[in-house]
C-alpha cells in the first residue's frame, strides 16, 4: 500500500504517518525528517537543506526528488510507504507519479489532514520534537511522560527552529501557494481523501483506517 499524507505544516501528517506505519508495517518516509537527519549528523546535503528549511522555503526539486526515490527504492520499501510531506509541489508530485508508472505501480491514497492555519499557529508553538527518533508531542494536547524527554526512546525534546511563530506564517504561505494545489492534482486521480485534523488524534486515525481498510 502507497499512501501519501497531504496537509499544512503542522497538520498532523507526521503523527498519522507514523500510527499508520506502525499497524500497517510499512515505512514511514518524511522528507523532513531526512533533511532533520542529515543537519545532525552534519552532511552536506543537511547543511544545504537548512538553509531553506530555517527560511521557512522549500528544499528545491531537484534535490528533495533525488533523496525521495533514493529512500523508496530501498528493500523495505518493497510492500509500500506512507509518504509524509512529500511531494509538496506538482513537479514532485508528477516524479513520483512517472518513477510508479515504470514499475506499473502508482500512490492508492492521498489523505489530506485538513487544519485551519489558525489552529496550526498554535499548535507548532507547542510542539517538541525529539532530537534522536524524531517523535512528536505538544506541551499541551500530547505531552510526554516526563517533560522534556522523549517517551520511546528517552532522549532530549526540542522546539524545531522552524516552528518559530515568524517562520510558521512563512511556511502557510509556501503551503497554500505550492502545496495545496496537490488536493485538486489527486482529487482528479480518484484517490483523495479528506480527514478533519481538528479532531483528537485517536479519533482522525480510525477514520484513517476506516479508509484504509
Ligand atoms: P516537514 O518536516 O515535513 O514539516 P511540515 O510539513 O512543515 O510539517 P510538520 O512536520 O511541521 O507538521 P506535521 O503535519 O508532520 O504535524 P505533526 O504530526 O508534527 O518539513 C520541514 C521543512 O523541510 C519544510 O518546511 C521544507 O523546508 C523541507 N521539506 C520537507 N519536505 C520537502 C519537500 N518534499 N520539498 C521541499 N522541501 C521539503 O503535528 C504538529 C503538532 O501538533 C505536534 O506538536 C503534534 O503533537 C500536535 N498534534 C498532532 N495531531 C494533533 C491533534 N489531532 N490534535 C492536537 N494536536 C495534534
Ligand atoms: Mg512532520
Amino acid at each position: 500500500m502507497k499512501i501519501i499524507m497531504l496537509g499544512a505544516p503542522g497538520a498532523g501528517k507526521g503523527t498519522q504517518a507514523k500510527m499508520i506505519a506502525e499497524k500497517y508495517g510499512i515505512p514511514h518516509v518524511s522528507t523532513g525528517d531526512i533533511f532533520r537527519a542529515n543537519l545532525k549528523a552534519g552532511t552536506e546535503l543537511g547543511l544545504e537543506a537548512k538553509k531553506y528549511m530555517d527560511a521557512g522555503q522549500l528544499v528545491p526539486d531537484e534535490l528533495t526528488v533525488r533523496i525521495l526515490l533514493d529512500r523508496v527504492a530501498q528493500d523495505d520499501c518493497k510492500n509500500g510507504y506512507v509518504l509524509d510531506g512529500f511531494p509538496r509541489t506538482i513537479p514532485q508530485a508528477e516524479v513520483l507519479e512517472d518513477a510508479l508508472t515504470k514499475l506499473n505501480d502508482s500512490v492508492d491514497y492521498a489523505i489530506n489532514v485538513e487544519v485551519p492555519d489558525e489552529a496550526i499557529v498554535e499548535r507548532m508553538g507547542g510542539r517538541r520534537a525529539c532530537v534522536k527518533c524524531g517523535a512528536t508531542y505538544h506541551i499541551v494536547n500530547i505531552p510526554p511522560k516526563k517533560e522534556g524527554i522523549c517517551d520511546t526512546c528517552g532522549s532530549e525534546l526540542i522546539l524545531r527552529d522552524d516552528d518559530k511563530p515568524e517562520t510558521v506564517q512563512k511556511r502557510l504561505n509556501v503551503y497554500h501557494e505550492q502545496t495545496q494545489p496537490l488536493v485538486d492534482f489527486y482529487s482528479k486521480k480518484g484517490i483523495l481523501k479528506d480527514v478533519d485534523g481538528t479532531k483528537g488524534m485517536q479519533e482522525i486515525f480510525a477514520e484513517i483506517c476506516g479508509i484504509l481498510g
